[in-house]
């Protein structure tokens, strides 16, 4: 990775806001509009978000409560990745019809899949309501009376709010507390599935190319908003009409070329730019490491095993992109902010607060910040190591995790009523059934032996759950643990669930895999929860005042607020990246790569034979970029995080160029630090998208309801 030195690294600190960084409040856009169009922005924040007339943002969902979504029809025809329509895939798939392995495409409106549980989130409207929040609470108050007044107030504006509006009323605080902002949104529940292309397609690279670039992932689905005949939202029914939105998505053929502007518009999940030195080298330099390692550990075991059974790669192919989707992020995380001095400027950024606290106003409030920080997260470390060994090391082990669902059952008593009993059954076979379809117990018995050792070998008595302070070899507990449970045999848990008497329950509480997952889950409730809780609500109390500090301390500056799962804008542009010395990124990716990358035996580098087809004969029609070639995926400088996830991405214009669907690995950091030299966002490229969709799925009917800007 390349390599910034430290005295440049601090003199970049000096000017703290960079192109790029920033997830700003669309209703307050105007206040970027300028650098927007210095940047090359032709539209204008208005066009963005109005409440006076139609703007991009009556086109922007949220989609599933953890992606973005995008409208791209009159007819609520909507994109979004693949990715964040897996689940409903999935749901949809079965052997007769793998809609995941061969792709599914709805020709006309009566073959699109209806999604039940999945819904769609407009907003309508944001006001400023920080002032009527905050009426009568002063930074004086003790931190539970704060937050009481704070509550009050809240629900009475919602109360009120709520009278006059057909529209959901919530109000999120934004700058740790200092701000709030109340939000109108509209959920509609009849969401279909129109389309998707193959996984060898949509999810090409698979767990391999996750969080890597260059990329090559088709990562869209393509899912419909339906209403009822008025428009409003209605749960499903075969009588109601495709969602007409107040504005759809215009799409450019033209592509992105390097340096042009770009905006990225969507609901960013959780940043953290604002934490101290101090927490910033915790996160990156004490719990990923804890975490990568030990997740490390688990995805080496799952891959031995793996590699040698076709069967077991399936049924841990899920499972393995879980825990894989941290870990890589995390090591990208830890190299990042070490590489790119993260700690040291923040430090430096520090001593000039120190200076400006001094002198400051109400210098009591400001003056022992950095001071407090440095002691409370002292405090905080054991408990979140604690926590972190708890959740990697513990409850991976899958028969402990397993056993917890079946912590109810045993509590149930004579007085439990008969239909709580039965439901408690029913949902516990679908569990057991779902358990160990994907379950190979010698994979589990492996990562119980590693992690358990890892465990012991690193936590101490009292910052570990009780019942690994019983053992005294883990080999012997291990065997012991799969001998015993009857949580390692399928016909045992359904032979409990099938004859179930109360009489069963003594057994029950003492099977070791429930008894490890009660040790745990009362080690978290007695030991840990408690402590990380109390030190947490003195640290949000540092944490908001050190942000308003900082705005007191440059109020000229343009601050943006962390995400918190609501619309936001990011913008910057798109640019390859040079990762280290004598790397350089170019910004896209082309069918060619997908090419090169192809390898029969390699599950996640399959190439569809009809997308084969295609690129030998160039047929990419009105899609090819002008250099004749199909372009797949780009880059850009465009602050992104999780929940970004189908985010359109925009040109100039606000025509949509592509949907955002990762981060390079090696700019993870940008949830805690962001640098404009290394930090990248993922889209794939419309042009691709629309050349699936046209030319290998024949499903013209839906770019016929498009708006398509050919140049
Ligand atoms: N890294 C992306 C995100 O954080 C994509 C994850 C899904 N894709 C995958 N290959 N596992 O969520
Ligand atoms: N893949 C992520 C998501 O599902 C987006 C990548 C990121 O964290 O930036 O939201």
């Amino acid at each position: 990775m390349k390599k910034t030195s430290l005295l440049t690294a601090l003199l970049l600190a000096a000017s703290w806001a960079f192109a790029g960084e920033g997830m700003w409040i669309p209703m307050l856009l105007q206040y970027n509009e300028k650098e927007m169009q210095e940047m090359g922005m032709r539209i204008t924040a208005d066009d963005i978000y109005s409440l006076n007339h139609s703007s991009l943002k009556d086109a922007i969902v949220l989609f599933g409560g953890g992606c973005t979504g995008e409208i791209v029809s009159d007819y609520g025809l909507l994109l979004t990745n693949h990715h964040c329509g897996y689940d409903h895939i999935q749901k949809h798939s079965s052997v007769e019809h793998d809609y995941l392995t061969n792709g599914f495409w709805a020709m006309d409106r009566s073959q699109e899949l209806p999604c039940p549980g999945l819904s769609v989130i407009f907003l309508r409207e944001m006001r400023d309501v920080t002032q009527k929040v905050l009426y009568n609470v002063n930074d004086d108050m003790e931190e539970k009376e704060r937050q009481r007044l704070i509550n009050d107030n809240i629900k009475r504006i919602i109360a009120e709010v709520e009278k006059d509006t057909p529209y959901k009323v919530s109000i999120k605080p934004y700058f740790l507390g200092n701000e709030y902002y109340l939000l109108l949104n509209e959920e509609y529940t009849d969401v279909r599935l129109v389309g998707c292309p193959p996984s060898n397609i949509g999810k090409f690279g698979g767990d391999t190319d996750n969080w890597v670039w260059p990329r090559h992932t088709g990562d869209f689905s393509i899912f419909r908003v339906y209403a009822d005949k008025n428009g409003r939202p209605a749960d499903y029914s075969a009588d109601n009409v495709p969602y007409k939105p107040a504005k759809h998505l215009d799409i450019s053929l033209k592509g992105a070329e390097e340096g042009d502007f770009a905006f990225v518009f969507g609901y960013p999940a959780r940043t953290s730019e604002y934490l101290p030195a101090i927490a910033v080298n915790q996160e990156a330099n004490v719990i990923d490491p804890i975490a990568v390692d030990l997740r490390g550990k688990i995805l080496d075991i799952y891959n031995r095993y793996q590699e040698q059974d076709r069967k077991v790669r399936i049924q841990y192919a899920s499972k393995h992109a879980g825990l894989g989707n941290g870990w890589k992020k995390w090591m990208g995380v830890t190299e990042g902010i070490n590489h790119f001095h993260g700690v040291e400027k923040k430090r430096f950024y520090e001593e000039s607060f120190q200076q400006w606290a001094l002198g400051a106003r109400n210098r009591y409030l400001y003056i022992d910040l950095l001071k407090q920080f440095d002691q409370k997260y002292k405090e905080l470390e054991p408990y979140r190591v604690a926590y972190t060994y708890l959740s990697n090391a513990g409850l991976n082990i899958e028969i402990i995790d397993f056993a917890g669902n079946f912590n109810r059952l045993a509590q149930v008593t004579a007085d439990t009523p008969q239909e709580e009993v039965d439901r408690m059954i029913a949902s516990l076979r679908q569990a057991s059934n779902e358990f160990f379809k994907d379950y190979y117990q010698p994979i589990d018995e492996e990562v119980a032996r590693t992690m358990l050792t890892e465990y012991l070998k690193h936590q101490p008595a009292d910052f570990r759950p009780g019942f690994l302070n019983e053992i005294n070899n883990v080999s012997q507990y291990v065997e012991h643990l799969f001998a015993k449970s009857i949580f390692a045999s399928q016909e045992k848990v359904n032979d409990l669930l099938d004859n179930f008497k109360p009489n069963k329950i003594k057994k029950l509480q003492k099977d070791p895999a429930l008894q490890a997952y009660q040790s745990m889950m009362n080690f978290y409730r007695d030991e840990v929860n408690p402590q990380m809780s109390a030190i947490n609500t003195d640290l949000a109390r540092l944490q908001r005042l050190y942000m308003k500090g900082q705005m007191l301390m440059e109020p000229e500056k343009r601050f943006s607020p962390d995400a918190n799962f609501t619309l936001r804008v990011t913008y910057g542009k798109v640019e390859g990246f040079k990762p280290q010395d004598g790397k350089n990124y170019r910004h896209f990716t082309t069918l060619e790569g997908i090419m090169e990358k192809e390898n029969p035996d390699i599950y996640d580098y399959v190439v569809e034979p009809k997308l084969k087809q295609l690129y030998n004969r160039k047929d990419y029609g009105r899609y090819a970029d002008k250099d004749g070639t199909m372009h797949v995926a780009f880059t850009a400088s465009v602050h992104t995080t999780g929940g970004n996830s189908g985010s359109p991405i925009l040109n100039a214009d606000g025509q949509l160029l592509g949907l955002n669907f990762d981060r390079c690995w090696e700019g993870t950091m940008s949830d805690l630090v962001y640098d404009p030299d290394i930090c990248r966002n993922i889209s794939v490229d419309i042009r691709y998208v629309l050349f699936i969709i046209d030319k290998f799925a024949g499903a013209t009917n839906l770019i016929n309801e498009m708006t398509i800007i050919e140049n």
